[in-house]
């Protein structure tokens, strides 16, 4: 619901700027500068936090810097471990995202494959409709899945183009396995959600490990809300962690969050400086 989310940001965003400065026991004099989403994502919601940022700013006389929230997934890592320096081979697992992507040298971004239909948040949500769990479906499934049997029912693996994702096939797969049964039990529901989200996750990690395997990176990155799934962290461990130094942030920096906001802003500050207001806000912006 664009409208009520857009409300939402509007009631909430002040209070929740003072109860941070407050929590971090900082004073507005100690700002240097204000940092916000500039997209992609809902257009409301992006207005909103782009004109307060923008505002703020003026006020106070402050530079403001607008960062794409897809980048800053992917930037979270520095959140965790404050050397992490391109190249990094990354994978942005979102509700609306799912992106390999290189972060170069120079400090751009390169998307290398994406998905061609579903995100990996979105099959984990349509996924948990069909199963009958609540919305969000991820972390649903995720908790879930620790009481079922991942070798319960064998899904296919997505199969896309090059390092592409695709995902529609399995939830339609998903479906069918649960039309073929009359009822479910407890059990069978467990399985049936171990299995669709070792489904999941190893197409995810048979792409990156396809895209390391091509040209190596000596740092991976994982991000965005998927990364917080408890099989995908364990097993991108035991697949990728021999094969370059593994940076997957805490989950409360893999959801959306603004404290990767602000590392995005540091990062992106230092290559290119802050935006000239007024900027606008960019609900199809990419990763930069
Ligand atoms: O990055 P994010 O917080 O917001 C977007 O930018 O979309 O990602 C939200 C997505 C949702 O689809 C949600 O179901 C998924 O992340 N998610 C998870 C888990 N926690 C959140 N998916 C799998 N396992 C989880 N534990
Ligand atoms: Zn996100």
């Amino acid at each position: 619901m664009p409208e009520i989310a857009a409300r939402a940001h509007l009631q909430t965003l002040i209070p929740v700027i003072e109860r941070a400065l407050e929590t971090a026991a900082t004073r507005w004099e100690q700002v240097d500068g204000v940092a916000v989403t500039k997209g992609p994502g809902l257009i409301g919601c992006l207005l909103v936090g782009v004109n307060l940022a923008q505002a703020i700013a003026w006020a106070r006389k402050l530079p403001v810097i607008g960062v794409s929230h897809l980048a800053a997934h992917v930037f979270a890592a520095q959140l965790e471990e404050p050397d992490v320096r391109p190249p990094v081979l990354g994978l942005v697992v979102s509700g609306g995202h799912s992106d390999l992507i290189r972060w170069q040298e120079d400090g751009s971004i390169r998307v290398v494959g994406r998905t061609i239909d579903d995100a990996a948040g979105e099959a984990f949500d349509k996924g948990a409709r069909i199963l009958g769990l609540p919305f969000p479906g991820g972390p649903a499934i995720d908790a879930l899945a620790v009481q079922g049997d991942p070798r319960a029912v064998r899904f296919p693996r997505p199969r896309a183009p090059g390092v592409d994702f695709s995902f529609s096939g399995l939830k339609t797969a998903l479906l069918y396995e649960v039309r073929k049964r009359t009822s479910i039990s407890d059990q069978a529901r467990a399985d049936l959600a171990a299995s669709y989200q070792e489904a999941i996750v190893d197409a995810l990690l048979q792409r990156v490990e396809a895209a390391q395997a091509a040209d190596p990176a000596p740092t991976i990155v994982l991000g965005g809300g998927v990364a917080r799934n408890r099989r995908l962290r364990q097993a991108a461990e035991a697949r990728l962690g021999d094969k370059a130094r593994l940076v997957i942030p805490a989950p409360e920096l893999c959801t959306d969050n603004a404290a990767m906001i602000g590392a995005a802003a540091l990062i992106e500050w230092e290559r290119r400086g802050p935006d000239p207001a007024p900027f606008d806000a960019d609900p199809s912006l990419g990763f930069s």
